[in-house]
């Protein structure tokens, strides 16, 4: 017997945010920020490597920390929906003359064959992959919760929630709709400059999230910035729980706990102490199941009150407050497998 999906191939798509790869440059630092403060687990470590996941993730990880001298984003991972999309993205790639190289399974540790390749208009190194080992936690830190991969500690940041990357006003056009003709991201939420065609943010997903990416145009004129990664607490009260814990602590507290507009999530921001990363503590927000939702326009005057409906007014340069953020040039592409 033929199953639907057997008659039916909606060639590759994206299922899912599946990990971003960090550089920083005190790995100590940055594991007391994630593993013993926000709750994360420390699934592997390699030298100068750590491969960390939240409480409900299964998969080998969601986060790496890379200790080098510099603090820039190595990679932003998404997890396709089949084995096989990983080579159908390759060759899509290849037919668009888009420099694309294939990553041999364990380059990250846990992890099958990626194609990694600079996002057209950004310049953000995108990395693809399927295959992720799922080990189990140790058992001192198993919950009897059979949906938990470990006992929750911590903030309890409980999964990956999203990017938030800035690309240069003149090639966001170019990113933004790459990624929604290519990958599949829908649009959610936007906004344009004033009196212009140029896209100012977007919100965009491919799951029922209102973003698991967002694009941002970046006022410097460059073109490969993170503005934060987030992770997704369970609740409001939890984002206040954790502002009163970590404004005890010597963390450097960004905005909030306030409430988006857009996407109707509550935001807390901070910085990673070792690699000075922006880190959002995501809660709440909008799903959406409406398969042709009206992408929502705020339109310039109404966008402060998008970015903060109350709370804090958000800081909205690159996340590691000027310095650069990402690698930017296609020389990266191969330095970095080489
Ligand atoms: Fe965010």
């Amino acid at each position: 017997m033929t199953t639907v999906s057997d008659r039916y191939d909606p060639g590759p798509q994206i299922a899912q945010v599946g990990s971003i790869n960090i550089g920083t440059r005190d790995i100590e630092k940055s594991l007391w920020f994630f593993r013993d403060l926000l709750g994360m687990e420390e699934v592997q470590r390699d030298g100068n490597v750590a491969y960390l996941r939240c409480y409900q993730e299964f998969g080998h990880h969601s986060l790496v920390l890379t200790e080098q001298d510099d603090a820039i984003v190595n990679a932003f991972s998404f997890r396709t929906r089949r084995p096989e999309d990983v080579e159908l993205f390759y060759n899509d790639l290849q037919a668009q003359e888009i420099e694309a190289v294939e990553i041999p399974a364990g380059h990250e540790a846990g992890r099958g064959t990626a194609v990694r390749f600079l996002l057209p208009g950004g310049d953000h190194p995108f990395e693809l992959y399927y295959d992720i080992d799922k080990p189990e936690a140790d058992p001192s830190l198993r919950s009897r919760l059979p949906s938990n991969s470990s006992r929750r500690r911590g903030l309890g940041v409980r999964r990956i929630d999203h990017f938030n990357i800035q690309t240069a006003p003149g090639r966001i056009n170019q990113a933004e709709q790459w990624v929604r003709d290519n990958l599949g991201f829908k649009r959610r939420e936007f906004a344009k400059f004033a009196d212009s065609n140029t896209i100012m943010a977007s919100w965009m997903s491919v799951t029922a999230q209102m973003h698991d990416l967002a694009i941002v145009a970046n006022f410097e004129e460059k073109s490969a910035q993170m503005h934060h990664l987030a992770f997704n607490l369970e609740s409001f009260s939890d984002s206040l729980a954790a502002a009163d814990i970590l404004r005890d602590l010597d963390v450097s507290y960004g905005a909030g706990p306030g409430k988006h507009g857009i996407g109707q999530a509550m935001y807390l921001y901070v910085h990673d102490p070792g690699s000075d990363h922006r880190v959002e503590l995501y809660s709440g927000g909008y799903l959406i199941f409406d398969p042709d939702w009206d992408p929502l326009e705020w339109k310039a005057v109404d966008f402060p009150e998008g970015l903060t409906w109350y709370g804090d007014p958000i800081d909205t340069t690159p996340g590691n407050r000027g310095r650069d953020t990402t690698g930017s040039a296609p020389l990266y592409l191969s330095r970095q497998l080489a």
